[in-house]
């Protein structure tokens, strides 16, 4: 539940800057129906990386491991706590997850004209950010590298926010001279542009 919390607050926050950083944009809805939900899952599916990866961090901290090999047998072992049986689920789910998101940005962002750089930054965080995650395991996580990981894990929740909403609205441009722009020109083209949307 803390996770949805977080994320959640985390997207609007990003939403909020990145919406207020250009005020003369206006946004129209461009993906279509099943492209939203093609979006919805890629952002359903982080976060259900992020639910399962504070399970395995919560483990890590209860349990801790001294060797790889005895981390593992702990992991496979019918003996094991419930708990510490599910570790296993994050490599999978980030496994399955990653897949779903390279694929999702490869095939909505054949449709645009324009590819967003954005784009190319996520696809090289996600993968960074499984090369992390597998460091993390065979070094049983020091606190550094589980630092390290959930600041890449914030950046990456970063970019498929403002990506999926790349995907999801095409930018339109209100057409103001912005080479004369002033702070109250800008006020008054957009109450101009306000009007006319009106
Ligand atoms: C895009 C892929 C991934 C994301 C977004 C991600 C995200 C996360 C998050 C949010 C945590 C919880 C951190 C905390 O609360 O302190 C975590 C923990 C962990 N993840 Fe991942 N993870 C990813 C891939 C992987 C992979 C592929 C592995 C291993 C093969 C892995 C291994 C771990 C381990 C061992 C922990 C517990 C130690 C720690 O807290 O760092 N992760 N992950």
């Amino acid at each position: 539940m803390q996770t949805i919390a977080q994320t959640t607050a985390g997207a609007a926050l990003t939403l909020t800057a990145s919406w207020l950083s250009n005020r003369l944009r206006r946004f129209a809805l461009s993906a279509k129906g099943a492209e939203r939900v093609v979006i919805a899952m890629g952002l359903f599916c982080v976060m259900a990386i992020g639910m399962t990866g504070s399970l395995t961090a919560l483990d890590d901290t209860v349990f801790p491991s001294t060797t790889l090999k005895d981390a593992l047998a702990q992991d496979f072992s019918s003996n094991s706590q419930v708990l510490l049986r599910l570790r296993i689920l994050h490599p999978v789910v980030a496994a399955v997850a990653v897949l779903y998101v390279l694929w999702m940005v490869q095939r909505l962002s054949k449709n645009r004209e324009e590819s967003s750089g954005i784009l190319s930054f996520l696809t090289a965080t996600l993968l960074a950010q499984v090369a992390v995650g597998v460091l993390n395991v065979l070094l049983l996580a020091p606190v550094w590298l589980q630092l390290t990981h959930l600041l890449v894990a914030e950046i990456l929740w970063i970019l498929l926010v403002l990506a999926s909403s790349d995907l999801t609205f095409s930018d339109q441009h209100c057409n103001v001279p912005l080479s004369q722009k002033g702070t109250s020109e800008i006020t008054r083209a957009e109450a101009r542009s306000n009007r006319a949307l009106l």
